[in-house]
Formats: C-alpha cells, sequence, structure tokens
C-alpha cells in the first residue's frame, strides 16, 4: 500500500552539504519526492512540528537549532514509506544508530541527526498538513 511521509533534511544537512547524498538514498530506495522545498522556519513552527516535545529539557537548544538555517521539507511517497525512511534515518542518536543508516554513516550527535521521519501513519497524515496544507 502506497503511503506519504513527512521528511526534514534539518539544517546540519544543509550546512555540511549533504542534501544530495541524503536525497539519494531515499531515491536509490525507490521512495518518490512528492513535493519538496528548502526553507527557514520560525520558533512557532518548530513548536507545532514539536509539539509532543516542547515541554522536553532538550527542546529549546532543538529549537535553536532547527531555526538556524535553512531545512528542506519534503514529502516522499512509497510502499510503506513510514516505515522505511525511519529505517533509512536509523536510531534517533547518531553515536549508536547502526552503520547503513544515515544517522549512522553521517551523524556522531543526538541533536543534530539530519533528518526526521514522521514515526506513523498518523503523524504523517498531521505532518503533511502542517507542512504542505496545499498536499492535504
Ligand atoms: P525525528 O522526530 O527528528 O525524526 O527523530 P526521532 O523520532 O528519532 O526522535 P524524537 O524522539 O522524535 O526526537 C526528536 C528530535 O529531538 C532531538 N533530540 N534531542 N536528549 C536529546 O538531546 C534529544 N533527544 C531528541 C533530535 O534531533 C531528535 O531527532
Ligand atoms: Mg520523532
Amino acid at each position: 500500500m502506497s503511503q506519504r511521509t513527512l521528511v526534514l533534511l534539518k539544517p546540519d544537512t544543509v550546512r555540511r552539504g549533504l542534501m544530495g547524498e541524503v536525497l539519494g538514498r531515499y531515491e536509490a530506495k525507490g521512495l518518490t519526492v512528492v513535493a519538496m522545498d528548502l526553507r527557514r522556519i520560525d520558533p512557532a513552527q518548530a513548536d507545532r512540528h514539536y509539539s509532543e516535545h516542547v515541554d522536553r529539557d532538550f527542546y529549546p537548544p532543538l529549537r535553536d537549532f532547527v531555526t538556524s538555517g535553512p531545512l528542506v521539507a519534503m514529502v516522499l511517497e512509497g510502499d510503506e514509506a513510514v516505515e522505511v525512511v525511519r529505517m533509512l534515518n536509523g536510531a534517533t542518536d547518531g553515536r549508536q544508530a547502526q552503520p547503513g543508516t544515515i544517522r549512522g554513516d553521517l551523524s556522531v550527535s543526538n541533536r543534530e541527526n539530519l533528518v526526521h521521519g514522521s514515526d506513523s501513519a498518523e503523524s504523517a497524515e498531521h505532518e503533511i498538513s502542517l507542512w504542505f496544507p496545499d498536499l492535504a
């Protein structure tokens, strides 16, 4: 069953010149780009995106990070796209993520971990409407 998911190439991906490397992994896997946009977000959009984390200790530096420069927001589509993207991304903490994953190969940080992928079909639907209201 084809499914859509929301992916962010976070500001560290853009800053480090890894957009092509990371996007290439999703494309090589066979996912389709449905929408893609380079943009800067304000703190309010960060709060909406990370609403489940806004009260956590780690959130203020996370908000500073995701608003620190341009990021790439995209919608990817494919069979079980939510789970497939999470597998390609790897574990949250780049230091622990398996080699072969985006974070495992390219990040040594728990915060600057390059990518975001929706964590369920419900989150994907919500996040797509938040980032690409015209697509919903
Ligand atoms: P994401 O939402 O970005 O795809 O990452 P995730 O599901 O693997 O991780 P999640 O638990 O949703 O955390 C969201 C983002 O917050 C940052 N984080 N920092 N203890 C910390 O310093 C900490 N924990 C999480 C990461 O950037 C993580 O991707
Ligand atoms: Mg998450």
